[in-house]
């Protein structure tokens, strides 16, 4: 039986693509400002490669692809890649996870190349606070997009918002705020990668969802995509909030997913560094069958879990790297 499963009994049927490490955006727990570490171009795997690569992976039982980046829609041709992956066979559905800034002009085209489903970043409703958090004044640009992404038929789309000491005050104004537009929200726990996540203001969000389902009325629920995010809900069942909580409650042991970077090398885990080089092997000449079983190899090496919590130093990496 052809199917990724892992020394710990997890199915892979998820991978997440990082499709470029760059980015319009300079958030604060992401990308620090003046990074100058991206991959260079001849190191970015083409659509090709990476076609081949995902319908190898679609063979062994992947059945999602979510792209992230960087800003996965600062890839030029995004929405051909799009196409592309969308119609391997195998994979049933292709999400995006984007900050939005150029959502107002794409969103249409995304939605007919075969993207099922939008998340977009949102970490405050107000525009100076979007300036000093996400690095830039772009949170017309935002709303424009979410706008568009509705308009295009995108349906849940949900909102990501990093929750953090600088932000905490405005979490209940936004979960009235996609109450009322009919987003599902997702409140995410920063993650100590690289030095300037290490420094933001770490909220726990247990506290949070006790007081929220107190305040709105909300009752835990399911929400499909398979995702990390614990879901409440309103009882009547139109609006939905997530919580993703890699500190204050890990979600490891169900982890369906691995990584691609756009430099071709998989990563089997966000907190850890066991990785494999796809892009040496394929420009080495591998065969699709070599391939297949560098494939089935790699996923032997998944790590149990991640380390934030014990050893919150340890990962160098850039969240704008492995794309969440
Ligand atoms: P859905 O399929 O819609 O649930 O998407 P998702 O939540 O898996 O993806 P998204 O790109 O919206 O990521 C939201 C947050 O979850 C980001 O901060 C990611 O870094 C984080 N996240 C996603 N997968 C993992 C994971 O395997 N481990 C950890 N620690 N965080 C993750
Ligand atoms: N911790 C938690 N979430 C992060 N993201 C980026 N960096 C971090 C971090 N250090 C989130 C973005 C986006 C998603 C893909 O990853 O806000 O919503
Ligand atoms: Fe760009 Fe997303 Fe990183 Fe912000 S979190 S800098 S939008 S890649």
């Amino acid at each position: 039986m052809s199917a990724l499963i892992d020394r710990f009994g997890r199915r892979i049927e998820y991978l997440r693509l990082s499709v470029t490490d760059r980015c319009d955006l300079r958030c604060a727990y992401c990308i620090p400002e003046g990074f100058k570490g991206f991959e260079v171009p001849a190191h970015w795997l083409t659509f090709d490669e990476i076609e081949r690569l995902l319908g190898l992976f679609a063979g062994l039982g992947l059945k999602r692809v979510r792209f992230t980046g960087g800003e996965p829609l600062l890839r030029r041709g995004v929405v051909e890649l799009c196409e592309r992956v969308a119609r391997l066979p195998g994979i049933e559905d292709l999400s995006l996870s984007t900050n939005a800034t150029r959502l107002a002009t794409m969103a249409a085209d995304l939605k007919r190349a075969g993207v099922s489903r939008l998340n977009v970043s949102l970490d405050s409703l107000r525009p100076e606070r979007v300036e000093k958090i996400n690095g830039r004044p772009v949170l017309d640009r935002i709303l424009a997009g979410l706008e568009a992404g509705r308009a295009a038929g995108f349906s849940p789309i949900k909102v990501n918002m990093v929750a953090m000491r600088e932000n905490a005050d405005e979490i209940d104004n936004i979960v009235a705020w996609c109450m009322e537009r009919g987003f599902v929200l997702r409140l995410i726990e920063v993650m100590p990668m690289g030095d300037t996540a290490r420094q933001m203001g770490y909220l726990d969000l247990q506290p949070v969802k006790a007081r929220l389902r107190d305040r709105f009325g909300l009752v835990d629920t399911v929400m499909r995509g398979g995702g990390p995010a614990r879901y409440l809900g309103t009882p009547d069942g139109r609006f939905t909030v997530g919580f993703i909580t890699p500190i204050s409650q890990h979600f490891c042991e169900t982890c369906n997913r691995v990584r691609l970077t756009v430099d071709g090398v998989l990563h089997l885990c966000l907190g850890q560094e066991e990785r494999v080089d796809f892009r040496a092997l394929m420009r080495a000449g591998a065969n699709d069958a070599e391939l297949t079983e560098a494939i089935r190899n790699a996923i032997d090496l998944k790590p149990e879990r991640h380390d934030f919590v014990d050893a919150p130093r340890k990962l160098v990496r850039f969240m704008n790297t492995t794309g969440g």
